[in-house]
């Protein structure tokens, strides 16, 4: 369990100073809880061990893993930079007044329109992904008399152990440039045909929550060769080195322990300096899971329980698939809490979620001791890709996110009202007259 989740002696799990069971009903469930403290720290764990290793580096936050108004405040705050991959996230940062010049602008398929946003923004850098949007690129700085920083991603062919719909880097992906093509000599000479680009450097990410240090280390001896290479072959000046994101965290007991932010950080460091000819680079490193993961839970409250035909008893929370559609898509395992007393003898039980579908089960075959109807649970570690993936199927709300600071509780993100579901619907004025066409 996570230490800022605590028991006092009547019982109840406490997020902070905070008894939870308050904090659910004044909030309502489902409610995602973000403790502010654990992002904070977590980025202070990049910044101190760059600093140790390797001080000239830029810590990227991937906004994908959870991004609004609060939260890019508190990341501004970390001294990060921020991975946007979208025009919604640009303006969401340009909305909490992030400074353009820190972010870089992802993507493997941009608009036009989100690229003349970028630019008109200046942003940090573009990491562009193809040669069509290089093309676009060069267009719209020629017609806008205008400059931008570019890093190329790669896809090295590094294939992680995660699960397959995470993976990047892999050669059959579809993201990035192959660095062994014949294409990409093209690529480069038409980059340095362009004045309005100055290639800053390369980028990869391999693919989210690896787990084993293995693969970093291959992608960044792999991605040093190919810097070497282009600065040489290429007589360019390249100064950065984007080693992409990716460090895994642990959902549940039955998963390894993935590396620690330090070991991830050193592994880095050491390899570039140890392979790289020339001036050292930058190192940028664009990590989401690893800075908000940990620092989210949801509770939900439980209604029905039933033990079906099979024997297996079903607990039914307020939530689901909506919430977390990580179970449904990558199998992902979680760890949940019971919030209202501690001990008592373990039931083996499957946490289903409330959608109209089968899959939508959040904890399959877990142990929790016996939980009653009006209960409250909490599902550890759900900062990352939870909120940001979530959606409004079967019409169900999305739920508020509160953050804690100690005593402090704020809300975040309000939770979603009926009247929103429908605020985007249009009825034509012929299907309200009442007569059938
Ligand atoms: N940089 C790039 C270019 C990325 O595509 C990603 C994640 C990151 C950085 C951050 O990766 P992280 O450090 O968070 O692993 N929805 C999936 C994860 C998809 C990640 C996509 N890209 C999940 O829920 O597991």
């Amino acid at each position: 369990m996570y230490k800022w989740l605590k028991r006092k002696n009547n019982g109840i799990l406490r997020a902070g100073n905070m008894e939870i069971t308050e904090l659910a009903d004044k909030f309502r469930t489902p409610l995602y809880i973000i403790n502010e403290e654990i992002i904070r720290e977590n980025s202070m764990l990049y910044h101190k061990n760059f600093k140790k290793f390797y001080p000239n580096y830029e810590v990227i936050y991937a906004g994908k893993a959870f991004l609004n108004q609060a939260v890019l405040k508190i990341i501004q705050q970390e001294n990060l930079s921020l991975d946007a991959v979208s025009g919604g996230e640009l303006y969401a940062a340009k909305k909490a007044e992030f400074p353009c010049r820190k972010i870089y602008f992802h993507g493997n398929n941009k608009t036009k329109e989100e690229i003349i946003l970028a630019i008109k923004s200046r942003v940090g850098a573009i990491i562009v992904d193809n040669e069509n949007e290089l093309d676009i690129l060069i267009k719209l700085l020629k017609a806008y008399k205008n400059k931008i920083n570019i890093q190329l991603r790669i896809t090295p062919g590094v294939e992680p152990e995660t699960h397959p719909s995470i993976k990047t880097g892999q050669f059959d992906s579809k993201f990035g440039f192959n660095p062994y093509s014949l294409d990409f000599k093209g690529v480069i000479e038409k980059i340095k045909r362009n004045p309005e680009l100055t290639l800053k450097g390369i980028h990869c990410h391999i693919g989210s929550q690896i787990l084993d240090i293995k693969y970093f280390k291959k992608e960044a001896v792999l991605l040093v060769r190919l810097f070497n290479y282009l600065n040489k072959t290429y007589n360019l000046n390249l100064i950065e080195l984007n080693l992409g994101g990716g460090l895994g965290m642990r959902y549940n007991n039955s998963q390894r322990r993935p590396p620690s932010i330090e070991e991830y950080v050193k592994n880095f460091a050491g390899l570039v300096k140890k392979n790289i000819k020339g001036a050292l680079p930058k190192i940028l490193i664009e990590p989401g899971r690893s800075i908000i993961g940990t620092a989210g839970i949801t509770v939900y409250k439980v209604g029905g329980i039933k033990k079906a035909h099979s024997g297996r008893i079903f607990v039914s929370v307020d939530g689901g698939m909506n919430d977390n559609p990580r179970v449904s898509l990558y199998q992902a395992k979680y760890t949940p809490v019971l919030v209202n007393r501690k001990g008592g003898k373990q039931r083996k039980i499957t946490i289903a979620g409330r959608l109209c579908e089968t899959g939508d089960i959040l904890i399959k075959d877990t142990k929790l001791p016996e939980v009653k109807t009006g209960d409250y649970i909490v599902v550890l570690g759900t900062g990352a890709y939870n909120h940001s993936m979530s959606s409004n199927y079967n019409k169900l709300p999305r739920p508020a996110v509160i953050l804690i600071n100690k005593n402090k509780v704020d809300l975040i993100t309000k939770r979603e009202t009926y009247q929103d579901l429908i605020r985007r619907d249009v009825i034509p004025p012929r299907l309200n007259n009442g007569v059938r066409h």
